[in-house]
């Protein structure tokens, strides 16, 4: 029987191509963003292509209290949940708006913490499932062109880390995703150094080995790993002085 995965956030450019990956490899789809109806010709795409089931589910990262419904009226329960969904703005905008701020805390962490603890629980009874969330390497230190978002990855790598802890005692996987550059919506006014930026099927494919192969922490271009390595050992007087 083939497994079902929920892509949380699936409008999105990395969403897309994770989905992709997923029903390129058999699996059941369950396509589940904001203003869903969207998504009925990447739905029928997926069916036709890999001969799939592929699903379409409405739903919104901030509206906290539909978030139970949203998990309990699922018509199949999905082995691997992945969560995909971000939001970032200018960091100068959100500092001086109190919405700004808040819409950026609730999409990158708060609204993700209230669905995948809904989640978490019932995979910890089922003694079964996989969670993976995409964070970022900007959670990693934050810096003042961009430390709202940031921070709340940051808050988002912890929560992962917890989960992961909390879920091994009861056979549920959890990994953490950490790109790096990579081109999409989100970043097409920004002018990224292409040598360092990766493309959504990168992180698709990075996500995909993770999960099999039951990675904890995975950087999406291994020489992330060591660009953070570097970053986040400058001493803080110095970091401080600096423009990132
Ligand atoms: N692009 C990069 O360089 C980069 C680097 C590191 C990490 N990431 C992370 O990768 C993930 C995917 O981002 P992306 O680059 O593919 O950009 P994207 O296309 O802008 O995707 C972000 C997605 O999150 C969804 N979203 C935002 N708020 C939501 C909410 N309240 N409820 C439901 N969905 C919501 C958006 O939905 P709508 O379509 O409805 O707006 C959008 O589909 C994000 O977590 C992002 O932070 C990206």
């Amino acid at each position: 029987m083939s497994q079902t995965v929920l892509i949380l956030g699936a409008a999105s450019d990395i969403g897309i191509a994770i989905a992709e990956k997923f029903a390129a490899n058999a699996f059941d789809i369950q396509l589940a963003a904001r203003k869903s109806d969207r998504l009925s010709s990447l739905q029928s795409d997926l069916k036709i292509k890999y001969n799939i089931n592929c699903t379409i589910h409405e739903f919104d990262a901030t509206d906290f209290s539909s978030h139970l419904t949203f998990w309990n009226i699922l018509p199949v329960k999905p082995a691997i949940t992945i969560s995909v969904i971000g939001y970032m703005n200018d960091n100068e905008k959100v500092i001086k708006s109190q919405e700004e701020t808040l819409k950026t805390i609730n999409s990158n962490y708060t609204g993700l913490v209230s669905i995948l603890n809904i989640i978490g629980e019932d995979y910890a009874k089922q003694q079964s499932g996989v969670i993976a969330g995409i964070s970022s390497v900007a959670g990693l230190r934050g810096r003042q062109s961009n430390y709202i978002y940031g921070s709340a990855k940051a808050g988002f790598i912890a929560y992962l880390s917890g989960l992961r802890n909390r879920l091994f005692h009861h056979k549920v996987h959890v990994l953490t995703v950490l790109p790096g550059f990579v081109y999409t919506k989100m970043t097409e006014d920004l002018n990224l150094p292409k040598l360092l930026t990766a493309q959504p099927v990168d992180v698709a494919d990075t996500v995909y080995k993770g999960i099999l192969k039951k990675k904890n922490k995975i950087y999406v271009k291994w020489f992330w790993r060591w660009i953070m390595m570097i970053i986040t050992n400058i001493p803080e007087f110095i970091f401080k002085r600096k423009k990132l």
